[in-house]
This record gives structure tokens, sequence and C-alpha cells, in this order.
């Protein structure tokens, strides 16, 4: 017999069961969800950067002549670079196909069937979704009411085969950032502690310092957010230089492609450039929370990032998604028992911003 249940049954077990993480869908896909025209979406589900890259990415990618060839298998112009901008030894640094690429090379590393991490829920979803595909298990932590995370009962929840732990700071989607206080308690045990700083250009808090005095943490930044490179995949990790060169001993030689290469150095030579719009970023942020707080029956979550997680009316969380969907916004929204009731809204322009807040008092006061 050969059909597809033969192929199946040589498929890994925890590969079978895998259920696949859930991205954001393109223009044309909500366009066409909501029934009216591309460029009427308003596309606040991904937490982009709504102004795009630095001009001089467009100007350097034109320019580059040697797309013929492959990329530095060792990083070396990457690795440069970076060490000026994070003030950080060119050896303990990797980057990566997206943070998502090191999120997975670090489980990798680290995690497989019979091991496990423990995450403090909710949290961002490709810390479950990469060790599981390690066939590693997840151990959840709720957070406190407040988002905070629990820092006894994480400790409490380890077991012997407990290999790492995720602390992302700002966390997506509350917002709040882990203390030093948290970094610290978690180090302390000796497992790998992964402090994902995807948003920390949004609020200037960094435990990269701290990798000097602990060999198992690692931080983890991206172009994604605050430099806009989110399509062309470029995140790094700051680590122990010799887990650094385990990484980059395991990593596809080509992981990083030149274009990204090119625009990651370009954008650093525009850093004021990109701070000014993240400037503009945070304004609207804190413009975007002070409307939302004064809709009736909608609870806005401080942030530290270019998020706003808000609490809906109980009960009401999916309908009020959808009904957004339907009037072309497109916000996150999780069917689980802790976010049910609440929707995550990326930080945009300021008449984005508006058509949100406007969209939102209608649907709620329904
Ligand atoms: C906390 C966190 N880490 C990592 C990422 C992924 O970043 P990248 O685009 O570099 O893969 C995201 C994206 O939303 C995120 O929220």
């Amino acid at each position: 017999m050969n059909n597809s249940e033969s192929i199946k049954a040589l498929l890994l077990p925890h590969i079978r069961r895998i259920k696949p993480y859930s991205g954001v869908d393109p223009m044309e896909a909500m366009a066409e969800q909501a029934g009216i025209a591309p460029e009427k979406v308003i596309r606040l589900n991904g937490n982009e950067n709504p102004y795009g890259p630095s001009p001089r990415v467009a100007e350097a990618l034109g320019a580059f002549p040697h797309y013929n060839h492959y990329p530095d298998q060792d990083q070396r112009a990457l690795r440069q670079g970076l060490s000026e901008y994070l003030s950080v030894d060119p050896n303990r640094i990797v980057a990566g196909n997206g943070s998502d690429e090191l999120i997975d090379l670090l489980l990798r590393m680290f995690v497989g069937p019979g091991d496990n991490i423990i995450i403090p829920t909710p949290t961002f979803g490709m810390y479950a979704f990469s060790a599981e595909v390690c066939g590693g298990e997840v151990i959840s932590v709720d957070r406190d009411e407040s988002f905070e995370i629990d820092l006894e009962n994480m400790c409490t929840a380890a077991t012997a085969n407990t290999k790492a732990t995720f602390f992302p700071s700002p966390n997506n989607p509350s917002g709040n950032i882990a203390s030093e206080v948290q970094i610290k308690g978690m180090l302390d045990t000796g497992m790998l502690v992964v402090v994902d700083e995807a948003y920390y250009e949004f609020c200037g808090e960094t435990a990269v310092p701290l990798v000097e005095e602990y060999p198992n943490l690692v931080v983890l930044r991206t172009f994604s957010k605050w430099a806009g490179l989110a399509g062309l995949r470029i995140g790094l990790g700051v680590m122990h230089p010799e887990l650094a060169a385990t990484m980059m001993g395991m990593k596809p030689p080509y992981n990083v492609n030149l274009a990204s290469e090119v625009a990651l150095l370009a954008s650093l030579k525009d850093r004021s450039g990109l701070m000014e719009r993240v400037d503009s970023i945070v304004a609207e942020r804190d413009r975007m929370m002070d409307l939302l707080k004064k809709i009736p029956g909608v609870n806005p979550w401080p942030s530290r990032a270019n998020f706003i997680l808000c609490q809906l009316p109980q009960d009401r969380g999916k309908e009020i998604f959808e009904g957004l969907c339907r009037k072309g916004i497109f916000l996150r929204h999780w069917n689980t028992p802790q976010l049910k009731d609440f929707v995550r809204a990326s930080v945009g322009l300021p008449d984005e911003t508006d058509a949100v807040v406007k969209a939102l008092q209608e649907l709620v006061g329904e």
C-alpha cells in the first residue's frame, strides 16, 4: 500500500499533532473578507510599523550589486554592524531570519521529546509553537490579574526536565515589561532564560548588560517593529560567546539573505530617522490610550510597546472583534479563556486610531 496514510504513518508523532501558528493574512485576503478595496483595510493586527522602512533601505537594496552571491555564513558585516549598535562583542551576536528563527534555533538547541519549557501566559505564541515542533512540552503559568509574571509559581511549576523560559519584555500582548528582579530570579534557577525584546525601542529598557554576568541569558531583538522590516525578516540574539558559536555552527548556513543584510545595515545608518518615527508611534499610542479610556465598557491596558490590549465587556470579545473586521478594521483576538474578551490593537497612523475608536464606540454601545 502506498497512499497518503502510509506516508503520514512515518511522520514523527509530535509533528502529526502540531497546530499551525496563526499569523497575519495578506491585505488582499483581509479586503476580500471585509468586501472592501485593499487600500481601505485598516491593518492593526501584526504590530507592524505604519511608516515602513527607512528611505535608505530602498536605495541600498536597489544599488547592491551582488544578489548572485550567497550571503556570508559567518555574518561578518552583520555582526560588526550590530556590535556597534548594541555595544556588544560581535562574538556574542547571531542574526536570524526574524527573531522567530532564533526562537526556533534556541529550542532546537535545548529542547527535545521529554523536555519542557515554562512560559508566563498570556504571551507570544511562537514559544509554545516552536517548542512543540521540537517535541517538547509547554508548561503555562498564568500571569496575575495585572499580567505580571508570577515568579513563585513559575519556579514551583518547573520540573527536572524544564530547559528554558521566555520573558518577552514588553510582553505581547499585555504590553508590560519584565522587571530585573523577575529576570534575575529566573536566571538564578540555572535554566535558559530568553528575554525577548522585540519592542525594546518603544520602551528603552533592556537586559543586554546582564548577558555578561549570566551565561544562561539570551536577549532577542528584531528589526521588524522599530525599523519597519517585518517583511524582510531579520532579528538577532545576544548571548554568551560559546552559545553563540554553537548556534552559528548549527544554523542553516545562509539563514539571513543578502537583501535583509543590506536593509539592516542601511537602517543602522538612519537610526535617528527611525527613532523619530518610534517617537511618533509612542506619542500616538498615548493619544490612542486616552481616547480608548473614554469609551464606556472598554478598558485599555497600559503599554510600553507599539500596541494596546483592550478589555471589552464580558462575553462580547468575539462579537466585537468580528464587527470590527466587517468594517475593515483588523485587530487581534484570541479564542482562549484568558483573552476571549480582549482585542489587541497595533498603533498605526492617527486616522487609523480615530477609525478604531469610532468603530469601538459604535460596536460596544450596540
Ligand atoms: C514578542 C515577540 N517576539 C518576536 C516576534 C517576532 O519577530 P520577528 O518578526 O523578528 O520574527 C514578535 C512578533 O510579533 C513578538 O511579538
